[in-house]
């Protein structure tokens, strides 16, 4: 991007994928939707690498949703084993890269041998520094604001929280990435225009991005354009633009 002097340059610091349209591309080919899969890979792949190197500290990819179980069995299968496999061949790249993997979602619902392959996947780059990448896999927005409002009703009904220290914090302590920032940025390739229950509590105040083009054609060029977008959009919260003004 060329900037313009007066051009504040804003880096997103997390940016979360809504990785959308593998099927419909593999369908325009007249191929299964798995090839879409199969090729979808490959621009995950791409994007962390961009997104990386553009500045991103945290990248957070729904990857499997926990609606994503109803699909035929033979999608879901050849799903699973490209997690698997994508987690084997390139665990040990990110671990160079200085990339952090960590995995978000009721992992309990996959094989043994996946839980083995996620955690070791988390360890080798645990200490990892220069982006943390957060995989959403049998994942559900509903699901995680279950899980804090459960952690929170187990600390009222043991009297280690009262009825009044309830508050925002207190929930969020209790949801998926309770210690990052919440997404600035969401993106969702593929031309719908929902949140398909990705993070509903943290896309409170995020920038929505859509775009029509198909996962596996998101290229490098389409990935900029998301992030020229996101330095243009004025964030206000609840304020006024001239607020805004004054306070840059
Ligand atoms: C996204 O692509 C990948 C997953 C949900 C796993 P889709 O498989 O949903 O592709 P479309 O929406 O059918 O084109
Ligand atoms: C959302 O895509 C989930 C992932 C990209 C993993 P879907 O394709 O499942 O979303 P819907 O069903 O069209 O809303
Ligand atoms: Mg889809």
């Amino acid at each position: 991007m060329i900037i313009k002097s007066n051009e504040q340059v804003s880096i997103p610091r997390h940016v979360c994928i809504v990785m959308d349209g593998n099927g419909r591309w593999a369908k325009k080919r007249s191929m299964p939707r798995t090839y879409g899969h199969r090729k979808g890979v490959e621009t995950t792949r791409k994007a962390i690498e961009f997104f990386a190197r553009a500045g991103v500290r945290h990248l957070t990819l729904f990857a499997f949703s926990s609606e994503n179980w109803n699909r035929p069995q033979e999608e879901v299968g050849l799903l699973m084993d490209l997690f698997l496999q994508s987690l084997k061949k390139n665990s040990a790249e990110l671990h160079e890269k200085d990339i952090r993997i960590r995995f978000i979602g009721d992992r309990e619902a996959f094989s043994q041998t996946l839980q083995k392959q996620i955690s070791e996947s988390e360890q080798l780059t645990a200490k990892n520094q220069l982006m943390t990448l957060n995989v959403a896999a049998n994942y559900g927005g509903q699901w995680d604001i279950l899980n804090a409002v459960k952690s929170l009703a187990e600390k009222l009904a043991s009297n280690d929280l009262g009825i009044d220290q309830v508050d925002r914090s207190e929930l969020e302590s209790g949801l998926s990435l309770s210690d990052s920032p919440d997404p600035d940025l969401f993106i969702r390739t593929g031309g719908e225009q929902r949140i398909s229950n990705f993070m509903l509590w943290q896309l409170a105040y995020a920038e929505l991005y859509f775009t029509e083009v198909l996962w596996p054609d998101f290229s490098a060029q389409e990935m900029q354009l998301a992030l020229d977008t996101y330095a243009r959009r004025q964030r206000r919260y609840g304020k006024t633009a001239e607020q805004i003004d004054k306070e840059c």
